[in-house]
């Protein structure tokens, strides 16, 4: 049974709400919580583990979203910025509520804020890939230096941490990886307020980044406008525990 609880947030917050596909065992249910156009895209995915945690963060987003909104979750409109970026479709929605969503292996996240803009990304950090290869091609060159002077079992490690923060950036701004990601750098070893460097003068330094874990096996970052001046409270929610009437399962709606 899904629940319809109710939430607010306020201007200087952002809300990070979690789940992780192991802990909702009984997805079925849930799709009479998707609208047509999203089943069809479910539907179309190959394996059996992409169309669970596809079904899983559109009920994420949609049920988290009916909660600030205070409506039923297939009421929820969407529509999509110049870039790509989901946003509210403004003619069905008096409330400017900002959202983005990622989904990754297993893990999917949602960080909601009534005023600033915010870009999220999680990751898989078992997940094999070539670690200096990909920052020397993409990362600015601080990056790639400062993960080839780590050790090999410390650098899987740094370089989805570069990830996510870069990545959480480019959906914050909107621009997707269609951004240039070496045009800014982050510096790990410095405090995060202070480490995001624009090198393109065309994007406001404002922005304060954080890190989190998600289960053991993935990490994430949050991205957020921050004028100069404001402070920004960012609180970590399990979507399963305050959303699922039953972790068990017994009769979702
Ligand atoms: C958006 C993007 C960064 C997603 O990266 P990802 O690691 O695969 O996926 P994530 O799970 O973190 O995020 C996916 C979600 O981000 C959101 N999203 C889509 N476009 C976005 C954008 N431009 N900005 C911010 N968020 C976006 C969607 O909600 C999407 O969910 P969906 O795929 O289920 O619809 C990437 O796909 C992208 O850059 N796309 C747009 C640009 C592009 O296509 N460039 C290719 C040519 S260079």
């Amino acid at each position: 049974m899904l629940l319809r609880p109710k939430h607010q947030i306020e201007a200087d917050q952002v809300h990070v709400w979690q789940v992780l596909a192991d802990n909702v065992p009984y997805t079925d249910g849930l799709r009479a919580h998707l609208v047509e156009t999203e089943l069809a895209r479910m539907n179309c995915l190959h394996h059996a583990k992409d169309r669970e945690l596809f079904l899983l963060s559109r009920v994420l987003m949609r049920s988290v979203l009916a909660s600030y909104l205070d409506c039923p979750g297939c009421d929820v409109c969407f529509a999509c910025d110049n870039h790509g970026k989901p946003t509210l479709h403004a003619d069905r929605h008096r409330e400017r509520l900002r959202f983005n969503l990622t989904h990754s292996r297993g893990a999917a996240a949602l960080a909601v804020s009534r005023e600033r803009e915010v870009g999220i990304d999680v990751e898989d950090r078992r997940r094999k890939v070539e670690h200096m290869a990909l920052a020397e091609r993409f990362f600015a060159a601080t990056e790639a230096i400062h993960l080839r002077q780590l050790a090999e079992e410390e650098r899987a490690d740094a370089f989805f941490a570069i990830w996510t923060l870069k990545e959480a950036f480019v959906k914050g701004i909107g621009r997707g990886l269609a951004f240039p990601l070496e045009a800014f750098a982050f510096d790990l070893e410095r405090d995060l307020l202070k480490a995001f460097r624009p090198l393109a003068d065309f994007v406001s330094p404002e922005w304060h980044f954080q890190q989190f874990t998600l289960g053991d096996r993935h990490r994430g970052a949050v991205a957020v406008q921050q004028p100069k001046g404001s402070t920004v409270t960012i609180e970590f929610r399990d979507w399963a525990s305050a959303f699922l009437a039953s972790s068990r399962g017994e009769g979702f709606a």
